[in-house]
């Protein structure tokens, strides 16, 4: 479980990089569009990878495995609505910014879990 708080970390700070993004391609700037879908992609990948950790791990709750396996299904729905706005259903665009700010509330979330679960780990009493 060594990488997750690493790859997690990556997650946080990518989805607060992907709001940003966002917000800049839909105020016009559209040369930034092609960064916003790659890192949405590239992100999907790396929250893959952590679920994948999250059910293999043996010390795991079943908090963190349920918060990722939600959290995978949320990402999938947020490029599903990146391309359908992509192919002009402007209309989907406030879905995509309220399912942005759900990414950002789990990933604190699975954040704030992992940190807790590292200190428990970390501590003497518990060991
Ligand atoms: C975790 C991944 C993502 C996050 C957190 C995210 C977040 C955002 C946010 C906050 C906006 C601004 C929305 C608005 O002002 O109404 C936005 C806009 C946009 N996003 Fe994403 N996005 C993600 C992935 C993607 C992907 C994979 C695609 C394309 C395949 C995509 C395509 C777009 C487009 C086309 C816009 C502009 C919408 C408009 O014209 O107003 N996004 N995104």
């Amino acid at each position: 479980m060594k990488f997750a708080p690493v790859l997690g970390s990556l997650v946080l700070f990518g989805v607060i990089v992907q709001i940003i993004l966002g917000f800049q391609v839909s105020a016009g700037v559209d040369e930034l569009i092609g960064a916003h879908i790659l890192m949405g992609v590239a992100g999907l990948v790396v929250v893959l990878v952590l679920t994948a950790m999250a059910f293999r791990s043996k010390s795991a709750t079943i908090y963190p495995k349920v918060i990722m396996g939600i959290l995978t299904l949320v990402v999938l729905v947020q490029i599903g609505l990146g391309f359908q706005l992509l192919n002009g259903a402007d209309a989907l665009a406030v879905s995509h910014q309220a399912n942005a700010f759900v990414i950002l509330g789990l990933s604190l979330l699975i954040g704030a879990i992992t940190m807790k679960a590292a200190k428990k780990q970390s501590s003497p009493s518990s060991s």
